[in-house]
């Protein structure tokens, strides 16, 4: 298993790119989660909004509020040492402005301690990357299936998928990188796509869903470790805890229950 032995950082994340080193980023939303997420050697932390359906029982993240994001992070901040700990800004709280952005980014950042925020979106999206990065703050973009779009897409579907759609997601791609984000999520887009991307941006791409030339790969905690009721096609569950933690629940109940 891989320690990180400094602190990531941003500059860290463009010069791996270079290196052609690749970075291993995974959700968490609480302080032992964090922990372990860093003492298995995860580079960077993401608190997602994916909070909202793995945690706290929402069928989307649009539900989620920027009150939920600082209250996880700022835990999970508490559990890491090395790890750079992003956080999702949720929807609503930075769509309608640069200006709302910087609020909310800036109370993000002052209440948590934690070092960059996340926004979805592409092209659209990248007057409001600029004015963030000229402002000192570190911004990963989330471009391809954007969750907070779920109403607009119809469903948690696969972007990109015709030569239209798919030249949008490099332009998209090309605008966060040109505007100044420090690196960019690509969820749920053809792998021949992410690789073009990769290639043509000097911006980390993190993949999910995106295949395997990606500068990064994250995946959902819950999802990893087996967790979840039903995975998204796209994500591996490396474990099953879910039976482990039914059976180690169920066995103690039993002992209970029969005066042991
Ligand atoms: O909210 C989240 O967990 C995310 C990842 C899936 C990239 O945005």
């Amino acid at each position: 298993m891989t320690q990180i032995k400094k602190r990531t950082t941003a500059s860290t994340l463009l010069a791996d790119k270079q290196n052609h080193r690749k970075h291993v980023w995974l959700t968490a939303y609480d302080t032992p989660s964090a922990t372990l997420a860093e003492l298995s050697g995860v580079d960077v932390i993401l608190v997602g909004d994916s909070l909202g359906m793995v945690s706290l029982g929402f069928d989307s993240t649009i539900p989620v509020t920027l009150e939920h994001m600082i209250h996880h992070t700022a835990a999970v901040v508490r559990g890491r040492d090395k790890a750079w700990v992003v956080c999702d800004l949720p929807f609503g709280s930075y769509q309608q402005s640069p200006e709302q952005a910087f609020e909310s980014a800036a109370k993000v950042l002052q209440q948590t301690g934690c070092d960059a925020v996340k926004i979805e979106g592409g092209k659209h999206m990248a007057a409001t990357i600029a004015f963030l990065s000229e402002r000192g703050i570190a911004v990963v973009a989330h471009i391809g299936l954007t969750p907070q779009s779920v109403k607009k897409f119809g469903g948690f579907k696969k972007q990109g998928g015709n030569p239209e759609a798919a030249q949008v997601i490099l332009n998209d791609a090309q605008a966060v990188s040109n505007a100044g984000a420090v690196a960019v999520v690509l969820e749920c887009i053809p792998d021949d796509l992410a690789k073009e991307i990769t290639q043509s941006i000097t911006i980390p791409t993190v993949g999910i869903g995106a295949g395997k030339d990606c500068d990064a790969q994250i995946l959902v905690w819950h999802d990893l470790l087996g967790l979840s009721e039903k995975n998204p096609p796209f994500a591996p569950a490396y474990s099953n805890l879910r039976d482990t933690i039914t059976q180690t629940i169920g066995q103690w109940a039993d002992d209970v229950r029969s005066g042991k």
